[in-house]
């Protein structure tokens, strides 16, 4: 079936970089004004400007309008914990109220807290919470989207969440990437036995997970407290004896070493990076490593925003994920996170829209099928509402300028 998509106002991103974009490169977001779209099916098959279209609305099966609206690449959130049981809103109130991290951790909250839930709930119910709201957030403009365990710890738990995963995956209709996330934090039985729960997750899970095939890659939370540089690097090293890259977080809480050591593994992402000295700088900046920074993670915690104009201007390749999550970042919403960078990060849109976009696709192994307008790629798209210039959709922080969302070249509803 053919569609033809016509008098956009501007189609943005239309490019096909075999690598992520980075330094200058990122501030170019290549846009046709006054643009036609013709879609094959699912996939983009190609495009150019008004006058130049040689079809007329007989020769296709559907034509869309598209008049006043921008069409851009939907958008590709390569780190969330989507999947949970039940969100922490008790957490935020008491934190309001005055209450520390430490004192939240100690009453059992916090990822222990979301652990226990996760324990206690069916898989079935987990897939429905999770799938409700995949589909919220597609109906934001998310097209591709990377998902994580680490509500489980332990190794039933773990397995319960990565099904899910399983199951979003072939349920809907956008790319989806799993994160096998067991080290997130010590389960309050291994408090005072960390040799044990690292077993327990390079002995039992990794192999149990990897014979399913449940994970395409692997996370650790990498933070003092948390797990150790050393800690991390065995389970990375025994993760790529599996077949396992490591997309992890690093330099959340502290300097913690953590870009370093995913730097080392050959990291496909190292994500947050709010705590970052010259050296993390530079070990990034000379690597194929991304890094993912999570800004909306940083407004919820009134939390430093990483130093995101250091790092493009020191050549690292970054990209934009919401980090959603029921305790740092409730929220999956994309548009805000790409306002966020702009706003706080100093991104200039085009940049902001680039690493939500094809270095987020980058960031999931996905940039041959969605991420950027090119022949051949998923006609996964965000309609705008009626806007005057791209900058529109950052300025208007807090608006929904998205109005239709297309997926595999259909609207989603
Ligand atoms: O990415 N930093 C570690 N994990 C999550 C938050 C986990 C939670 O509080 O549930 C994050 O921010
Ligand atoms: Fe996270």
């Amino acid at each position: 079936m053919r569609t033809l998509i016509r008098h956009i106002n501007c189609l943005v991103g239309v490019q096909d970089p075999k690598q992520p974009l980075r330094k200058e490169a990122l501030a170019q977001l290549p846009s046709i004004k006054d643009a036609f779209l013709l879609l094959e099916d699912d996939v983009i098959l190609r495009y150019g400007v008004m006058n130049a279209l040689d079809l007329s609305a007989s020769d296709v099966d559907q034509v869309i309008d598209a008049k006043d609206r921008f069409v851009l690449p939907a958008w590709c959130d390569s780190h969330t914990h989507l999947v949970f049981a039940a969100t922490r809103e008790e957490e935020f109130v008491d934190k309001l109220k005055g209450a520390t991290y430490a004192e939240i951790a100690a009453k059992g909250g916090g990822i222990l807290n979301s652990a226990r839930k996760v324990q206690a709930c069916s898989e079935d119910e987990l897939f429905q919470g999770a799938l409700l709201r995949l589909k919220a957030a597609i109906l934001l403009g998310t097209g591709a989207m990377e998902i994580k365990s680490g509500y489980g710890l332990q190794t039933e738990a773990e397995i319960k969440m990565l099904r899910v995963i399983k199951r979003l995956k072939e349920q809907t209709p956008i790319p989806i990437r799993s994160n096998f996330l067991g080290a997130h934090a010590f389960p309050v039985e291994y408090k005072d036995d960390r040799e044990g729960y690292l077993r327990l997750l390079i002995e039992e899970m990794l192999p149990r997970i990897a014979a399913e095939q449940l994970a395409d890659y692997i996370d650790v939370f990498c933070e003092r407290g948390f797990f150790s540089p050393d800690e991390t690097s065995l389970i990375l090293a025994a993760a790529a004896a599996h077949g396992l890259r490591p997309k992890i977080h690093a330099n959340q809480l502290s300097v913690s070493g953590g870009v370093e050591v995913g730097v080392r593994h050959d990291a496909l992402s190292v994500d947050h990076l709010e705590c970052m000295d010259d050296a993390a700088i530079d070990c990034l900046s000379a690597a194929d490593t991304i890094g993912t920074l999570l800004p909306g993670c940083s407004l919820f915690l009134r939390a430093p925003y990483a130093p995101a104009r250091a790092l493009i201007d020191s050549g690292a390749a970054i990209a934009l994920a919401s980090d959603f999550n029921p305790g740092s970042a409730p929220s999956y919403n994309m548009n805000l996170v790409v306002s966020l960078a702009c706003t706080q990060m100093r991104l200039l849109p085009e940049e902001s829209v680039n690493a939500a976009t094809i270095n987020g696709a980058f960031a999931m192994e996905l940039a041959d099928r969605v991420g950027s307008i090119a022949a051949g790629k998923k006609a996964n798209l965000i309609f705008t509402k009626p806007m005057s210039s791209l900058a529109y959709l950052p300025y208007s922080f807090g608006e929904n300028v998205v109005e239709r969302v297309m997926i595999n070249g259909k609207f989603y509803l």
